[in-house]
């Protein structure tokens, strides 16, 4: 049904320190309707806050949550370049990322190393973990901030650098992180993508891309850390998975880390220090089953924590962003 002007927030978001904003929801056993009514202030809230949690919504099954996702977006994304692979429930609506269970995710943004990426994050929890596992959400204005000068003004003068190698027994394949299995196609993508990309003799395919490391928010133009410099580096990696990889594929051969934009290696330093901030600005609250938790993917970095149990929560990429309209502070151009 057509709205002329939206629909206020039926109550107001609890603010607590440590957590994120909170929105406490009574859909009438109908969250669809429920979306629909409030998408337009829901929205507002989001790009205003970062982050809002939503809880009491009758989000049961997967398909009440992908309709979800629909009314409060029109425009979900596919997955493109992932570094771990996802189950796909619909369009547009995934599992969260396969992740060791008992390893940290650290803090990142999602598909910060392409050239378009999501401006929304819809998750919405299927089953909460017995413990951990919270989704913490870190806004990436401060961590901007709080970040050593030199550390920052070096990575916006520079940029970053993605490495990644695609193997078929570790992480994502190519042929699941282009969608083809068709070696013209990916690399059509990659030249499309601004991608450096090269064949190796064993049929693995390495890949190099350079972007900008602070972008600018397009509604509001705020200066952003986002990018995947720490969660993507190899010293993020737990010591004995690193040297099982270097062992493995050798120390270029690792399905990927992380470089100054001049192609220099990283510290191990520089990583803990970033990880540092990220963990001094988390905000986090236990999932419970129903939770729907919008995250402006932008103004906010995301992490998930170690937990025990079944977990089980869908992700939605929405609202596409290109990384052209955020006002990159280095040149990314596709051939
Ligand atoms: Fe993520």
């Amino acid at each position: 049904m057509h709205r002329p002007t939206p629909s206020p927030l039926p109550d107001d978001i609890s603010l607590v320190p440590g957590c994120p904003p909170l929105l406490s929801a009574a859909d009438g056993g109908d969250p669809e309707g429920w979306a629909a009514e409030y998408r337009g202030a829901l929205r507002a809230a989001v790009t205003a806050r970062g982050c809002v949690l939503v809880r009491g919504l009758a989000l049961t099954d997967p398909a009440a949550m992908a309709a979800v996702f629909r009314q409060l977006s029109p425009a979900l994304m596919a997955d493109r370049e992932p570094f771990a692979p996802r189950r796909r429930y619909a369009d547009g609506v995934y599992s969260s990322s396969k992740w060791p269970p008992n390893q940290q995710m650290c803090m990142h943004h999602e598909m910060s190393y392409a050239l378009e990426f999501p401006g929304m994050l819809m998750f919405a929890c299927l089953e909460a973990p017995a413990t951990g596992g919270a989704t913490g959400v870190a806004d990436a204005g401060a961590v901007l901030d709080a970040l050593p000068a030199e550390l920052t003004e070096r990575f916006e003068k520079e940029g970053w650098y993605l490495a990644r190698t695609y193997h078929d027994d570790i992480g994502a394949s190519y042929a699941e992180a282009f969608g083809t299995d068709d070696q013209a196609a990916v690399a059509r993508y990659c030249r499309a993508h601004a991608i450096d990309f090269d064949w190796q003799p064993d049929g693995s395919l390495r890949t190099r891309q350079h972007r900008s490391a602070v972008v600018h928010h397009p509604v509001d133009g705020r200066r952003l850390w986002f990018n995947q410099i720490a969660f993507l580096s190899e010293w993020t990696m737990e010591p004995e998975v690193r040297e099982y990889l270097t062992d493995v594929y050798g120390p270029e051969g690792l399905p990927f880390t992380t470089r100054f934009g001049n192609g220099d290696p990283i510290g191990e330093d520089v990583i803990r220090t970033i990880n540092e901030v990220y963990d001094a600005h988390t905000v986090r609250e236990p999932w419970r089953s129903g939770d729907l938790l919008l995250i402006d993917n932008l103004r906010s970095a995301h992490s998930r924590e170690p937990f025990d149990g079944p977990r089980e929560v869908l992700a939605g990429l929405a609202d596409p962003v290109r990384l052209a309209d955020c006002a990159p502070t280095v040149e990314v151009r596709a051939a």
